[in-house]
């Protein structure tokens, strides 16, 4: 068996931010690039690897577990495009127990018989929910599991709050051997100041972005037909910006603590830009109206 270390990354953020997007698209450009990917879905839904196997959903861990005690992993393990490793966690039943549980018994099962060496795997990444509060999604950060964490946020301030929420539970478990932050995936990026919104947000908190990501058609019409941007638009700029950041993020090593506002540092700093962004709209305006 080879010694090759397997880097573990976890990638986290708000609901609907674009996490299972940019992580398959990752996992695609990182396969395309070679490398032997798995990419482990964490969200209860379990929908994250479903534009790496064309639109198609695969039973999760706790769906294979809830037919029969003994679930041999290899089951659970799905081949999806360029040859990554699909897992779903899966999880209970909206609104029965535990939605994190999912993520425990799917990382032990996997563990326990050895996958992740078996597999001799280069990248497993883990797409998983912004919301940690619950003890299940943190796992991937607390437990040493995943090495490098980086967030999907856009400017939305409910996506940098769950952001900022994410770096307080890094700072929390960074004590005792949990991961570290890599950095920013900017989604969504349009405009000139989303981007200043963002750069400013990685700034306090002691941070960087590792890539601009545009919001794109081509991700849509992708998306559409059931695949990755790099699968369905190979040569479109869009893929050149997943390829871009997957090879940041496969070159990444650097992984920090942030520093996380604390929530009257938040109300400021959001403060600070609703009043920037209103005197922007009244300099676009007096533009308009001396032309
Ligand atoms: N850069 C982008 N350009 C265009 N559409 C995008 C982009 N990023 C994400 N989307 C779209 O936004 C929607 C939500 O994306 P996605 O499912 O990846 O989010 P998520 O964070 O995984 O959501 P959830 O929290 O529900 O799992 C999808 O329809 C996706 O195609
Ligand atoms: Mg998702």
């Amino acid at each position: 068996m080879s010694a090759k270390k397997t880097k573990q990354i976890a990638i986290y953020g708000k609901g609907g931010i674009g996490k299972s997007t940019t992580t398959s698209n990752i996992s695609a450009a990182l396969a395309d690039a070679g490398y032997k990917v798995m990419q482990f879905g964490c969200d209860p839904k379990a929908d994250s690897t479903n534009t790496l196997r064309g639109g198609e959903y695969i039973p999760s861990v706790l769906d294979l577990l809830s037919e029969k005690r003994r679930v041999d992993a290899h089951e659970a393990i799905f081949l999806g495009f360029g040859g990554i490793y699909c897992v779903e966690a899966g999880g209970p039943a909206p609104g029965v127990g535990c939605a994190g549980r999912g993520i425990i018994t799917a990382v032990e099962l996997l563990k326990q018989q050895r996958i992740f060496e078996e597999l001799d795997l280069d990248y497993v990444i883990y797409d998983v929910l912004g919301d940690v509060v619950c003890g299940g999604f943190a796992v991937p950060i607390r437990e040493g599991i995943a090495e490098h964490v980086f967030t999907v946020s856009s400017a939305d301030f409910m996506a940098i709050y769950a952001a900022n929420n994410l770096f307080k539970g890094i700072e929390k478990y960074s004590n005792s051997g949990g991961a570290l932050l890599g950095g920013i995936i900017a989604n969504s990026m349009n405009t000139d100041f989303h981007r200043e919104i963002i750069d400013d947000f990685a700034a306090r908190t002691k941070t960087q972005i590792v890539q601009y990501v545009p919001r794109s058609l081509t991700v849509t019409q992708a998306e559409l037909q059931g695949k990755t941007t790099i699968e369905a638009a190979p040569d479109s700029a869009q893929a050149d910006v997943y390829r871009a950041l997957a090879k940041r993020i496969a070159e990444h090593t650097d992984s920090k603590v942030p520093t996380a506002l604390n929530p009257k540092e938040l109300r400021e700093w959001s403060a600070g830009w609703a009043d920037q962004l209103i005197e922007i709209e009244r300099a676009s305006e007096r533009a308009r109206v001396a032309a």
